[in-house]
Formats: structure tokens, sequence, C-alpha cells
């Protein structure tokens, strides 16, 4: 089973940015925890800051692989793009933030990307991306 997590922009600096909110470990090091976790799966990560990496990555995996998980950061609330591309794809995604954008600032509030996902999950911290990962195993 292949599934990849996938995250966007500023995500690379997790455990550097805003640690009130996003927490303090890097996503390398919680990385390393999901494949010890999860080592049955075939699981790798991906993290750009680029809309248009992020959609040629939606478009290489999204034909083949069981599933992704994406947190597409701000991306999220302004692309339509990434929308149309998770249409687009076979593969599920299930989106996932860290924070829960619906106690932050209104704009945080409406995702483009949310309805062509199976599911969302926010504001359950890093736990949110193993909980993704355990719905795409056990489905
Ligand atoms: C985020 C929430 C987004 O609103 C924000 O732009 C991010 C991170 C989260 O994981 O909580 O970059 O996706």
């Amino acid at each position: 089973m292949k599934i990849t997590i996938i995250n966007g922009p500023n995500l690379n600096l997790l455990g550097k940015r805003e640690t009130d909110i996003y927490g303090k470990s890097s996503f390398e090091d919680y990385f390393k925890k999901l494949t010890r976790q999860f080592d049955k799966v075939e699981l790798t990560y991906f993290q750009s800051n680029h809309e248009g990496e992020l959609l040629d990555k939606l478009h290489e995996i999204g034909f083949s692989e069981d599933g992704i998980v994406l947190n597409a950061g701000a991306y999220t609330h302004t692309s339509i793009a990434l929308a149309d591309a998770i249409a687009a794809i076979n593969t599920p995604v299930i989106e996932v933030h860290i924070s829960n954008v619906f106690a932050r600032e209104a704009f945080r509030h409406h995702s483009y990307t949310a309805k062509n996902c199976v599911g969302s999950i926010s504001g359950l911290g890093l736990k949110g991306y193993e909980l993704a990962l355990r719905y795409l195993i056990d489905k």
C-alpha cells in the first residue's frame, strides 16, 4: 500500500514557525515516527512552497497510489487549481490542518479543496496526519 503525505507552503518551518499554534516538532521528526508506526505502508513525504509543484505531485501519484494526506497550507483557502487537481485524480485525498482553522481568522474558514477530498481533519495537531493514515489504511 502506497500513501503520500503532501505538505504545502510554510510547513517546512514546522517546529520553528508560530510554535504556539503549530507545535515544536519538525515534520521530518514526526514523519520518522509515522514510518515506524506504519511500517507495513510505503509512506512518502513531499513538501513544497510552490503551487505548481504541488499540482505536479498530485498528477504524478494521483493515478497510482492508494491514498494522499494533504495539508495545502494557505493554498487551501486560495487555490482553485489544487481543488481541480484533487477532483481530476483517482486517489482519495484527506485534507489535514494542524490548527483548528475554524477557530482562527475568517479567511481560513473557507477551503477550496475540502469538497473534493474524502474528508477533513482540523485542529488535532500533528495527530491529524496519523488519523488520516489510519482511515486510508482501514478503508
Ligand atoms: C494550516 C492552516 C492554514 O490556514 C495555514 O495557512 C497553514 C497551516 C494548518 O495546518 O493548520 O499554513 O494548513
